[in-house]
């Protein structure tokens, strides 16, 4: 590695408790320098909705693990050209992000700390360009998909069946990201929660978010025969069909999406013998929130190797009680009946503290953490430094929950 992680990480503690004012200076800086740059962003740009410039600091603090992160940054690459992004954007972006980390070090900032950001940086932008180089000229950067069904399954949730416009060859347990022209250049990651159809349709679950820019126009106004832009699938939270590990699969809100797409996988089986016994943990933040309990039954009704635990809390009850739930039955399910979840592959889906949450808890019950996978969790600042107390008392923020129904 050529740069040192550590004087990276020292850096960037000195300025993460000012991420707001970096997120600013970032984007300031690249479209004052860059003005063709701005058509290519969402016109809504701010701190809460920033995207690119709280995963670029994540990755360089991160880099360290580089093998790990070659896979997901090769993947990241490739999906950019979704967003018109060249190799010669990308020395203009790392500049931005220099010229913002030093803006907010004062006098803490040195040529060796510069050194070290400028060779991090390097080192992701060719990772992501090689990949981008590699995929054939003829691949689609997206797709164009018609909405041909929607319902509404929960207050907050609908299910949306789309028809690409061309082949969308994916594996079970993938995502992809979603843009609609009622929102133009706003892309969001949704998790396809189907198995691979004959006619090469997809369903994907969404949740509205409170004030969530695509989220609200997706469960809101969308109609039946309107277009979407897809992107290509991504994630690497797949399973391998022919396991003979019995599963246990986690999911939170509309995580049942890419949980439904792996059982969906395993139901498809045409081994010899029936496919290794599946457990999943389905939470919900109430009764109502509880979606899709049609195609739970029948799945539950075709398959003998396949459980269902459902875990929501009467109504009015706070999203903890949910987590407890959860927490409860995995601790109590699994090692009284089948000897811990030791052997198990494992698959969490939810919002983006459930999956290291469970993965803590699981590891204390005998899961293997190799065998444990989940999508990445999106990348927000670590606000637990706060300047001073008043800052810490105006400035919470709570953790994202996807089945968050009360602030709808
Ligand atoms: C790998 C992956 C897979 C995903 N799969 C699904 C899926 O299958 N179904 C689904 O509904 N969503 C899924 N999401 C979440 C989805 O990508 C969006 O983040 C979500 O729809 C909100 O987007 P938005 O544009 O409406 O909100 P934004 O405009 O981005 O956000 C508005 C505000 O809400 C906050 N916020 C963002 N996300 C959430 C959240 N989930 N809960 C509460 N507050 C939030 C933001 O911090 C911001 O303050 C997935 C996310 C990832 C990373
Ligand atoms: C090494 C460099 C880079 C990294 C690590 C990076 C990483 C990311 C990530 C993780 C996202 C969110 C992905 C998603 O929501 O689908 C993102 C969004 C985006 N990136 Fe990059 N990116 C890099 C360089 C670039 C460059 C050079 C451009 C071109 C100008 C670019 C343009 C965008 C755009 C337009 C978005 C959407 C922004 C939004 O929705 O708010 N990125 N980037």
């Amino acid at each position: 590695m050529p740069f040192d992680p550590a004087v990276i990480r020292a850096s960037f503690a000195v300025v993460e408790r000012r991420a707001d004012h970096l997120v600013t200076y970032f984007y300031a800086h690249l479209f004052a320098h860059n003005p063709g740059f701005r058509p290519l962003f969402p016109a809504e740009l701010s701190e809460q909705r920033d995207r690119l410039f709280a995963a670029l600091t994540q990755i360089v603090l991160r880099l360290e693990s580089a093998e790990q992160l070659t896979a997901y940054l090769g993947a990241l690459g490739r999906d950019h050209r979704k967003f018109q992004a060249a190799p010669e954007h990308y020395p203009a972006v790392g500049a931005s992000l220099i010229a913002a980390v030093r803006h907010f070090s004062g006098h803490s900032w040195t040529p060796e700390i510069e050194k070290a950001w400028t060779e991090a940086y390097t080192v992701i932008s060719q990772v992501m360009l090689e990949a981008a180089r590699s995929v054939p000229v003829e691949a689609p950067a997206w797709w164009e998909a018609e909405v041909t069904s929607r319902h509404r399954s929960a207050p907050d949730v609908v299910r949306l069946t789309l028809r690409p416009d061309r082949p969308y060859p994916f594996l079970s347990g993938q995502y992809l990201s979603l843009c609609s022209p009622r929102r133009p250049r706003v892309w969001r990651p949704y998790s396809i929660a189907n198995a691979p159809r004959g006619d090469g349709t997809l369903e994907l679950h969404i949740r509205r978010v409170p004030d969530g820019l695509l989220s609200t126009v997706l469960v809101n106004d969308l109609v039946p025969g309107e277009r979407l832009l897809i992107g290509p699938p991504v994630g690497d939270a797949v399973l391998d069909p022919h396991s003979p590990r019995p599963l246990l699969a986690v999911a939170g809100g509309t995580g049942w999406a890419q949980i439904r797409s792996l059982v969906e996988q395993r139901a498809a089986w045409a081994g010899p013998a029936p496919p290794a016994r599946a457990t999943v943990f389905l939470a919900a933040r109430d009764d109502a929130d509880q979606y899709d309990l049609d195609t739970v039954r029948e799945l539950v009704a075709g398959h003998a190797w396949l459980e269902v635990v459902l875990a929501a809390p009467a109504d009015g009850a706070d999203r903890e009680e949910a987590i407890r739930l959860l927490h409860d039955g995995l601790s109590r399910h699994g090692p009284g009946r089948y000897g811990g979840w030791a052997g198990h592959d494992i698959r969490l889906s939810g919002p983006p503290d459930l999956a290291p949450g469970i993965a803590r808890l699981l590891l204390g019950l005998g899961a293997e953490p190799g065998l444990i996978r989940h999508d990445p969790v999106p990348p927000t600042f670590n606000r637990t430094r706060p300047l001073t107390s008043s800052d810490w008392f105006l400035d919470q923020r709570n953790v994202p929950w996807i089945n968050r129904t009360d602030l709808g």
